[in-house]
């Protein structure tokens, strides 16, 4: 049995409910997956073929159940390529939901703002990305199985998932901005010049994440949609150093609106 079909078949024996949409919570937007109804919560450690989440702030468990009467798989936490983690194992848990019968998935992530009409605490509808890093999680054999050998990006972020996100921040009065996310390794922030770089090529928003795990569900044909919580501005636009706590206590101020945010996504789009 491969791995995958490890995994599945260990995750299908742990739950009742065929998820649909899949989630990834990123830095400190966890929360939303303790507002899961009649939640099966399996820690990553207990899944085989899963790596261990290492960071601090980021809890590590599939949450799967039901939200605003949508059959959900959430993963509380990501694996990140900084962590030491290969493009797999960062990616390994979008194969499983696609295994499971997920079809879409909304990706959520901190990020640091470009683009000077962000601000902190803005919420950016990530409307295409940029793969900064000369990494791919496809690299290697294809599995055909999987997806075909050079997948189709043009459309990373589905288009008609975009309309329903923008419509359900609208019904909530709620700014939503959009951009272009820039994937950057980290775990290091970016130089000043770097930003001014990612700036001319069209970047809006920088961050550490996203972009693996939206390859290989786009190489999967999982429809994507991505919000970015603006945590922090990027290096050199203001006159102050950058800090991991910044972006956790940001994220912490816009947790309401986040929330309230991505429940009505869920349900406009289930
Ligand atoms: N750069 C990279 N990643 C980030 C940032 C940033 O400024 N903020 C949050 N994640």
């Amino acid at each position: 049995m491969t791995q995958l079909k490890e995994t599945t078949t260990y995750l299908q024996g742990k739950i009742t409910t065929q998820p649909q949409i899949g989630l990834i919570l990123g830095s400190g937007l966890g929360m939303l997956a303790d507002e899961i109804e009649n939640p099966t919560k399996i820690k990553y450690e207990e899944i085989p073929g899963f790596p261990v989440s290492t960071v601090e702030g980021h809890a590590g468990q599939l949450v799967i159940g039901t939200l605003q009467g949508v059959e959900v798989i959430a993963m509380q936490g990501r694996f990140h390529y900084y962590e030491g983690h290969g493009l797999d194992a960062v990616t390994f848990p979008v194969r499983v939901m696609k295994e499971l019968g997920v079809d879409k998935l909304i990706v959520t992530n901190a990020a640091g703002g470009v683009d000077r009409t962000l601000e902190p605490g803005d919420l950016m509808l990530i409307t295409d990305h940029i793969n900064n890093t000369g990494q791919n999680p496809l690299i290697g054999a294809n599995v055909s199985e999987h997806g075909v050998r050079f997948p189709d990006m043009s459309t990373a972020y589905d288009r008609e998932l975009q309309q329903v996100a923008k419509q359900a921040a609208e019904k909530l009065n709620l700014t939503l901005k959009e951009g272009v996310y820039v994937w950057n390794t980290g775990p290091s922030y970016e130089t000043p010049a770097e930003i001014r770089m990612l700036d001319i090529i069209g970047g809006d928003a920088v961050g550490m994440s996203t972009v693996p795990e939206v390859t290989v569900a786009r190489h999967a044909g999982i429809k994507c949609v991505g919000i970015s919580c603006i945590s922090n501005m990027a290096a050199g636009i203001l006159d102050q150093p950058l800090t991991h706590d910044e972006v956790i206590e940001t994220t912490e101020k816009v947790r309401e609106s986040f929330l309230q945010f991505v429940k009505q996504l869920i349900q406009d789009i289930g």
